[in-house]
Parts: C-alpha cells; sequence; structure tokens
C-alpha cells in the first residue's frame, strides 16, 4: 500500500481521517500524540518526561520523537504501509524519516485557524481512543465503551494558542518541504466529517 503523512493544524482533523483510513485501507495508524498520552496516563519514565512540555503546548524534542517513530516503523505490521499523524512536526524530523522511510504522499489538512479553534474547543475524548465533539455529541459518555468522556489537558484556550504558534512557526514549512518533493496533497478540510475523507481517498486512490 501506501506510506502516508497527514499534515495540518492542531485540530484540523488529522486523528479523525486517520481512523477513516485506517479502517478503509487497513493501515496502522501512528499518532506521536497519541503514543505521548498514552505514555503520560501510564505514569511511564517517557510519559514523566514529556508531560511538562505537552501540557504547555510546546514539541517535544526532536531526537525523542525520531527514536521513538524509527523504533515504530521497524514494527513488522508498517511493511505494508502506514499512516504517520502529528509526525514529523519539524524539518529536523522531516529530514530524518527520509533516512529511515520513504514516505509516498503527504496530505495537508487544510482548515482556517477560526475553525480549527472551535473543533479543539469542543473536542471531548475517551479512554478508549474515541473522539467527539460538543456539536454532533451532547452525551457525557463513549458510546463505544461507557467511560466518561474528558477534555485534553492540551485544549485549554493558552495552550492551544500556542500549539497553534508552534505550528505555524515549526510545522507549516513542512508543507513546502513535501511540495519541493512533489509529494503534497492539499485537501479542504472545511467540510464535514465525511466531505473530508471522501477527498483524502481520492489523493490515496489516485496514488497507490
Ligand atoms: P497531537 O496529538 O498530534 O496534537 P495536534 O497535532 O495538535 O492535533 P490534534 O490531536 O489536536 O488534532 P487533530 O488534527 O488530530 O484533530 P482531531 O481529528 O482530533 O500532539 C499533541 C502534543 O504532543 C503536541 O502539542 C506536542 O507537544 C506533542 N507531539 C506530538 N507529536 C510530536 C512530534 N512529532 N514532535 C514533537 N512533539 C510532538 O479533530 C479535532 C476535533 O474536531 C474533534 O472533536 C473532531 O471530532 C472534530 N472534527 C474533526 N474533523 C472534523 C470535520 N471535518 N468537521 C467538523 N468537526 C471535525
Amino acid at each position: 500500500m501506501a506510506n502516508i503523512v497527514l499534515l495540518g493544524a492542531p485540530g484540523a482533523g488529522k486523528g479523525t481521517q486517520a481512523a477513516l483510513i485506517k479502517e478503509k485501507y487497513s493501515l496502522p495508524h501512528i499518532s506521536t500524540g497519541d503514543i505521548f498520552r498514552k505514555n503520560i496516563r501510564e505514569g511511564t519514565p517517557l510519559g514523566v518526561k514529556v508531560k511538562a512540555i505537552i501540557d504547555k503546548g510546546e514539541l517535544v524534542p526532536d531526537e525523542l520523537t525520531i527514536a521513538l517513530v524509527e523504533d515504530r516503523l521497524a514494527q513488522s505490521d508498517c511493511e505494508g504501509g502506514y499512516i504517520l499523524d502529528g509526525f514529523p512536526r519539524t524539518i529536523a524530523q522531516a529530514q530524518a524519516l527520509e533516512g529511515f522511510s520513504k514516505v509516498d504522499m503527504a496530505i495537508d489538512i487544510a482548515v482556517e485557524s477560526e475553525a480549527v479553534i472551535k473543533r479543539i474547543a469542543g473536542r471531548r475524548m475517551c479512554k478508549c481512543g474515541e473522539t467527539y465533539h460538543t456539536s454532533s455529541y451532547d452525551r457525557e459518555d463513549c458510546v463505544k465503551c461507557g467511560s466518561k468522556l474528558y477534555q485534553r489537558d492540551d485544549d485549554r484556550e493558552e495552550v492551544v494558542r500556542e500549539r497553534l504558534r508552534v505550528y505555524e512557526a515549526q510545522t507549516k514549512p513542512l508543507i513546502d518541504f513535501y511540495a519541493e518533493r512533489g509529494l503534497l496533497h492539499t485537501v479542504d478540510g472545511s467540510g464535514g466529517v465525511q466531505a473530508t475523507f471522501e477527498l483524502v481517498c481520492k489523493v490515496i486512490d489516485g496514488n497507490c
């Protein structure tokens, strides 16, 4: 299949689209944010190291993140392709990735900042991995497992502002990085989840 990188601002819908791609194309979904949050929940040494950084909306150091992704991509389930969500996030990470894997396409989910702020403000999470939005789901428990939904610590307004600043300064340059390599595909992510997914599928189907 394909090695896919998902780009986009915080809250653009990378995780939502990655879950749908995973289902339709049977590719592993690798989210560095999810890996860090799982380690924080479980109180591992990695979790302890990254918690304060993530809570401030800053980036985890490149060396640590790169080593983690290199290890993960070496696992056998990635042999037939993968979806990277939240990595790379800096030029240094993208350059390192070129050293241990070949990216087939980078899909940028383009959404205006106003919209991503609304999406993040209404996002609710479940510990089982499901993500909801208060505009379309008004219950406080997860429909899949019944657990109580919660808001991510880094979804507080002041942290979101910092995450958007970091995105503009450090992650947005990846759009040019992948465009220069002829790998960039931009999809309009301002429509609904399914409308965006149709655009994403067109890109994947046209490039596999
Ligand atoms: P990470 O978890 O990667 O956060 P992020 O990139 O900020 O992205 P989000 O998870 O906030 O948003 P998303 O684009 O996945 O949107 P979602 O689908 O949930 O990283 C968190 C932190 O970890 C970073 O700040 C950093 O500290 C650290 N980190 C992670 N990776 C790192 C790396 N490589 N290097 C260094 N540090 C790293 O959707 C958002 C909401 O909108 C949901 O409620 C959803 O239901 C809703 N929604 C989705 N799509 C639509 C749509 N089309 N229409 C309407 N609503 C929608």
